[in-house]
């Protein structure tokens, strides 16, 4: 049960709601990332992200990412959304925005966090992208799941 996100509001890359327990449940990793279309360090991640994402979707891994959007227009927040992985986004103008940056601590976005679904944080997870994440990324998931199951 992803208790965090059951019963919450969120969208896909077509702007369209998706019930964030059913999206979220059954999931091994469940990750935040920080990001905006403005920031051009995320604009680095992004793609190395992306990648990684959806290496691990083909290989049939149980990850979900779910963006936490700092852009300050609604239109910006679902391109980089489209821009992205096929994952999720916590909708423009949603309290749990600036909850969450409070929440996970997040001074500078980038950020990528992995967090269980009971909302408890568990690894900062962004160096693992960048340095292991292209040629490495099954291998970096199992390490997750070993240490940092999201249930
Ligand atoms: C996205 O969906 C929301 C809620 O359904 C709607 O209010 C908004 O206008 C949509 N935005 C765009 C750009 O389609």
């Amino acid at each position: 049960m992803a208790d965090l996100f059951a019963g919450k509001r969120l969208i896909n890359q077509k702007n369209e709601s998706v019930d964030g327990g059913d999206a979220l449940r059954g999931k091994k990793i469940i990750a935040l990332y920080f990001s905006a279309m403005w920031c051009g360090s995320c604009r680095q991640f992004t793609p190395k992200l992306k990648r990684f994402y959806e290496t691990l979707k083909a290989a049939g891994k149980e990850i979900e990412v779910v963006l936490v959007s700092r852009d300050r227009e609604e239109e910006d927040l679902l391109e980089y959304l489209e821009h992205g992985g096929d994952w999720l986004a916590i909708p423009f103008g949603d309290d749990r925005i600036q909850e969450y940056l409070k929440k996970y601590e997040v001074p500078t976005i980038p950020a990528f966090k992995l967090i269980n679904d009971a909302g408890d944080l568990l690894h900062d997870a962004r160096a693992d992208v960048t340095e292991r994440g292209k040629d490495d990324a099954v291998a970096v998931f199992d390490e997750w799941v070993e240490k940092y199951p999201a249930n």
